[in-house]
């Protein structure tokens, strides 16, 4: 079963309140409103549905959308009437985005951006001020939602420009890999993601998947250590990511496949390895139903006797679905706040 979205987005119901109230108009014409990164929720007439072409690139958040009847569109060219934003937390990728969104109003277009006050909303509204002059404020359930007057002579074209490149796809980890700012862990190898590949056994073999794959650091580690591997596919939700494993897996001696995927909702095909280093949080709180989701996707995926190497924060309580799932599960190390663990499913289940 796929995780439900939150139901209860305090940052999308503050973004859409200068529209709720008038204080900034819908567009006249079809078609005038943007929405980056957009989220599911918001209280709008089908009329306002159909108006906004919503972009995300988060799969999950993205099969919510389109669930509603929201339109959904890849990354849209042109310029808007309305350019909305649920900003990110990172401050080059809300930069980059902050940047486009002011690039993408048409002359007398307004944008609007929203963040929570814990996730960078002064530095959000200090940034959009930069680009776009003076900008109008309010908050609400501790988010922010600021707005620009009518665009036109104050806009900061070259600011515009440098800070579009801000999170352009770069190298990192000595060169190996592609990244961009906004990933998990960026720019750097996750730690704990180094010491579940240190522990990967060379005589893992046949097909494997690797869930939630990030940029494809671990799926590389699997194909230099795991010479019995004879095919690889990798999960992940989020299309930013998944572009750049693309790059970083292209010179990979066995097949090799890219799924844009939302774990939750379970895999297409069986397995003989699954790893994973699965994400335990979306948004600041814990969320350990989503790594119990991931177990529950590779203990469904996985053939009788297939090998499931994890790693994750000690402190998440994995252990009794795994013990449940599985025939075998034993701790094969436990290092800096982690563990890394096996678990077997029985032959012949
Ligand atoms: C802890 S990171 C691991 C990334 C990568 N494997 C690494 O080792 O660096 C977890 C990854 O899961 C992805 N993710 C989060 N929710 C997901 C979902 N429902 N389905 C698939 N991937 C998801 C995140 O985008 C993130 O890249």
């Amino acid at each position: 079963m796929p995780l439900a979205p939150a139901t209860d987005d305090p940052a999308l119901e503050t973004l859409f309140l200068p529209l709720a109230s008038g204080a900034v108009a819908w567009p006249s014409a079809a078609g005038g409103t943007l929405f980056l990164r957009a989220r599911a929720g918001a209280a709008l007439d089908a009329a306002q549905r159909r108006d906004l072409a919503c972009e995300q690139t988060f799969k999950p958040w993205a099969d919510a959308l389109a669930a509603s009847g929201q339109r959904v569109v890849d990354a849209q060219p042109g310029c808007f009437e309305r350019v909305l934003v649920l900003a990110p937390r990172q401050r080059m990728e809300s930069r980059a985005l902050l940047a486009r969104a002011v690039a993408q109003a048409a002359a007398g277009g307004v944008v609007l951006a929203c963040a929570a006050n814990n996730e960078g909303a002064r530095s959000m509204c200090d940034d959009l001020a930069r680009l776009a002059g003076p900008l109008h404020a309010l908050s609400k359930r501790h988010c922010r939602v600021c707005w620009t007057a009518p665009l036109g002579e104050g806009v900061d074209r070259a600011l515009i420009q440098e800070w579009q490149a801000l999170d352009a796809p770069r190298r990192i980890g000595g060169g190996r890999f592609l990244s961009r700012p906004g990933l998990f862990a960026w720019d750097r190898i996750d730690a704990a993601s180094a010491l579940l590949a240190s522990c990967l056994p060379p005589d893992l073999a046949g097909r494997c998947a690797d869930l939630g794959a990030g940029f494809g650091y671990l799926s590389s580690e699997v194909l230099s250590r795991c010479p019995g591997i004879t095919a690889l596919d990798l999960y992940e939700a989020e299309a930013r990511a998944l572009a750049l494993a693309r790059d970083n897996l292209a010179a990979s001696s066995v097949p090799v496949g890219f799924h844009w995927h939302d774990v939750t909702t379970g895999l297409p095909q069986a397995y003989d390895v699954i790893v994973s280093n699965p994400p335990f949080h979306q948004g600041r709180a814990d969320e350990p139903m989503l790594g119990l989701a991931f177990i529950a996707a590779a203990q469904a995926a996985l053939r009788p006797g297939g090998r499931f190497w994890l790693v994750a924060n000690r402190h998440l309580p994995y252990e009794a679905a795994l013990s449940k799932g599985f025939a075998q599960v034993h701790t094969v190390r436990e290092d800096a706040g982690f563990k890394v663990i096996e678990a077997i499913k029985e032959s012949g289940k």
